[in-house]
């Protein structure tokens, strides 16, 4: 199937949403559908970007909030230069497990930064491209904290702040999403399954409904 033009979606939520498993599950459902798709991820997914991810997730020198967000936003520059515009250009379908968004939420709702400039310096780093849909898996804190728990890997910086800074992060995101369109709302305790037909299901009605689809 071709696309009429490149199409970059992302995945947002907040740690232990199960993000990252319908990322990968809605890459191999699309690609069964004879769709050109490509996943990615921010941070971490040039070279530089692996760099970053580990200075902001091992965070074993001092991090004021400024410089971590421009951690991410470098990374987020460089993402688009280097693998997301030449990826739109090729008329590739994109799925990218967290993008500018989730600045916006932990940086900004998070740590309390100007949320407007935040969205400047993240329209600049992406050469004022925006996913053309986003995906938002919705969890309460209380589903996220088990989850991530269970899982029993080292956690990441982000992982260890306290109980209050993931509600700020729930609350933000519900915030952010609250009433846009091009955003698609899932109820993340549903089953791996559930979500990944979900969402399948969603994104193929959105290719049709927008005419991407020749
Ligand atoms: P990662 O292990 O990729 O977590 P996840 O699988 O949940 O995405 O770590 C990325 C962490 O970085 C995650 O806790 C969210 C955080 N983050 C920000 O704080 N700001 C950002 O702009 C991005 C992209 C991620």
């Amino acid at each position: 199937m071709q696309l009429q033009q490149g199409i970059l979606i992302s995945i947002e939520g907040i740690d232990g949403s199960g993000k990252s498993t319908l990322a990968k599950n809605l890459c191999t459902e699309l690609q069964k559908k004879k769709l050109p798709i490509i996943a990615t991820r921010e941070p971490g997914k040039t070279p530089l970007g692996q760099v970053l991810r580990t200075l902001v997730q091992e965070k074993k020198v001092g991090i004021c909030p400024k410089a971590e967000y421009l951690l991410f936003a470098a990374d987020r520059a460089q993402h688009f230069d280097e693998f997301i515009i030449p990826h739109l250009k090729e008329k590739k379908l994109i799925i990218s497990d967290r993008m500018a968004d989730s600045s916006i939420v932990y940086q900004g709702y998070g740590r309390g930064l100007d949320i407007n400039m935040i969205k400047t310096i993240n329209a600049w780093s992406m050469n004022d491209i925006k996913p053309d849909v986003t995906i938002y898996v919705r969890v309460s804190p209380n589903v996220a904290i088990e989850r991530i728990l269970k899982r029993k890997e080292k956690l990441t910086s982000f992982e260890k702040e306290k109980r209050e800074f993931i509600n700020t992060l729930f609350t933000g995101f519900d915030t952010l999403f609250k009433d846009q369109h091009n955003v698609i709302i899932l109820d993340g305790t549903q089953t791996p399954e559930e979500l990944t037909n979900y969402a399948t299901e969603k994104v193929i009605q959105w290719l049709q409904n927008n005419k991407k689809i020749q």
